[in-house]
């Protein structure tokens, strides 16, 4: 039996997400990422495939590294203009069934409390099948946007983030028990007071006092997605990360990355396939590889240099318009995402990349690969990838919206199928079911489980 390959459609509600440049082609439709229709219509198209989520990535800050000047990104809309993902979810759910929804949300600019409390309120809009991707928040633009002078130090981000966990795994887990609520209309209790408790956090970065005000959702805490690849961002990932998010170019960097991952877990005392990894990666597939590779080829050249070269100034914290495009592409620490540069240096030792090589890659699909073929073509790589390198499965970019995801679905998903390699149903319950074959809440060892209401630890 082949190994099981999961996919999830990596989405932002913009129009240029990690393929600049393309909103100009004849074809693409990412324009409307600010109508209904778009979502809707996509999210009915993931589920026909048996996607396992669409997953929203989102950022805090605009691109205005590159050349000290937001001018590329914005020229380019290179994640600019940008809107909030999550409303997009209750509109999206509205019209499936099992598709899952992962949203990002950064800690860095609000309080525990509120974030906790929308998340539940989409756990039970969604009826359990919302993921949290939990980001720190790299753009220096972001923290002056929101009234701080600067972003705080990398791995200081990391550690206030693990206390911010610690408040949220307290209101979802620990302030009201699994039988506080009663709905008893006839003795007029709706939740009993008794079973309801309040939470008392007082911590470094953090305060809170009281009970949570909502009750609870069918996971209480939402799956949790996290994609640091950093020293410190791997120990992150490691302690809170269910499912965790690989971007690496290269199948070496790939492999290195899922043993790093699988090495932290073990290392956090969980098991070391306790999480599911998902690599980064585009798919052009077509009915042949010869329309497949001529489509790659028109991707190639409506692609926007300048766009990626703001994404991967971003994303890095270094200002590419000072070095030459032949020049070689070195690791330094940053006080932006360390793992990007990582990506293009010191990741893989058999590759060196240029600043132009690093760029025109980043054109189409970021820091993931990019696999070009008809089915058994893409099937192949992909069946590959897994067994070589222990991922559990994809989060696929778009080249062109919808189309990417159309193709997908319609080419690649029952090639998968027909080889045993990819669910023909889906499984039932919570998007935590779903994917991890537990339920539907947070279990022991994890760090989460053990402030229940019922675990005895102090509140
Ligand atoms: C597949 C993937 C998706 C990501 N999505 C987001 C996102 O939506 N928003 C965000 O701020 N960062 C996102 N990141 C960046 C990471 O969360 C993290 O900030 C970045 O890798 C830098 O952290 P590090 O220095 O620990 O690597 C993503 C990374 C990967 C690999």
């Amino acid at each position: 039996m082949p190994r099981q390959i999961r996919l999830n459609a990596f989405m932002m509600n913009c129009v240029g997400h990690l393929a600049p440049g393309q909103w100009t082609g004849p074809a693409d439709n990412s324009i409307g990422y600010l109508d209904t229709d778009y979502w809707v219509d996509l999210a009915k198209v993931l589920e026909r495939g048996l996607f396992d989520g669409l997953f929203l990535g989102d950022v805090t800050g605009i691109y205005d590294v590159f050349g000290a000047s937001p001018a590329a990104a914005v020229r380019t809309a290179a994640q600019v203009p940008m809107n909030d993902p999550v409303p997009l979810i209750p509109l999206m759910a509205h019209a499936t069934k099992s598709l899952g929804f992962g949203v990002t949300v950064s800690v860095a600019y609000e309080a525990p409390y509120l974030l906790a409390r929308r998340f539940t309120t989409l756990d039970h809009l969604t009826k359990g099948r919302v993921a949290w991707n939990i980001v720190t928040s790299y753009l220096q633009s972001g923290a002056r946007s929101l009234g701080e002078t600067q972003l705080r130090a990398h791995d200081e981000r990391y550690d206030r983030a693990d206390e911010f966990l610690e408040v949220c795994y307290k209101l979802w887990e620990g302030s009201w028990a699994d039988g506080a609520v009663k709905r008893d209309a006839a003795r007029g209790i709706y939740a009993d007071p008794e079973q309801v408790r309040p939470i008392v956090h007082k911590g470094r970065y953090f305060q809170s006092e009281g009970i949570f005000q909502c009750e609870p959702s069918p996971q209480r805490t939402p799956l949790l997605f996290q994609a640091g690849g950093s020293t410190r961002g791997t120990q992150f990932a490691a302690k809170h990360a269910e499912c965790i998010f690989v971007g690496a170019p290269t199948r070496n960097g790939l492999r290195k990355s899922v043993q790093a991952i699988r090495a932290a877990l073990e290392e956090a005392e969980r098991a070391p396939d306790s999480a599911l990894l998902f690599a980064m990666c585009t798919v052009i597939v077509d009915e042949t590889a010869q329309r497949a590779q001529a489509r790659y080829e028109a991707y190639r050249q409506r692609a926007s240099y300048e766009g990626a070269l703001a994404l991967l100034s971003g994303w890095t914290g270094i200002d590419l318009s000072r070095y030459k495009p032949e020049d070689t592409l070195h690791y330094v620490d940053t006080d932006a995402g360390q793992s990007a540069l990582a990506s293009f240096s010191k990741l893989d030792p058999d590759r060196e990349w240029t600043v132009r090589d690093a760029v025109e890659f980043v054109t189409i699909g970021g820091r993931g690969a990019v696999i070009v073929g008809d089915a058994a073509q893409v099937a192949d790589e992909l069946q590959s990838l897994v067994e070589e390198t222990g991922i559990d499965g994809f989060n696929l970019a778009w080249v062109e919206s919808p189309r990417t995801f159309h193709d997908v679905v319609d080419y690649l998903v029952p090639e998968l199928q027909r080889r045993g390699a990819y669910k023909t149903s889906y499984e039932e319950g919570t998007l935590r079911e779903k994917l991890l074959g537990q339920g539907a809440h947070l279990e022991a060892p994890h760090v989460g489980a053990r402030l229940r209401f019922d675990s005895g630890a102090a509140q």
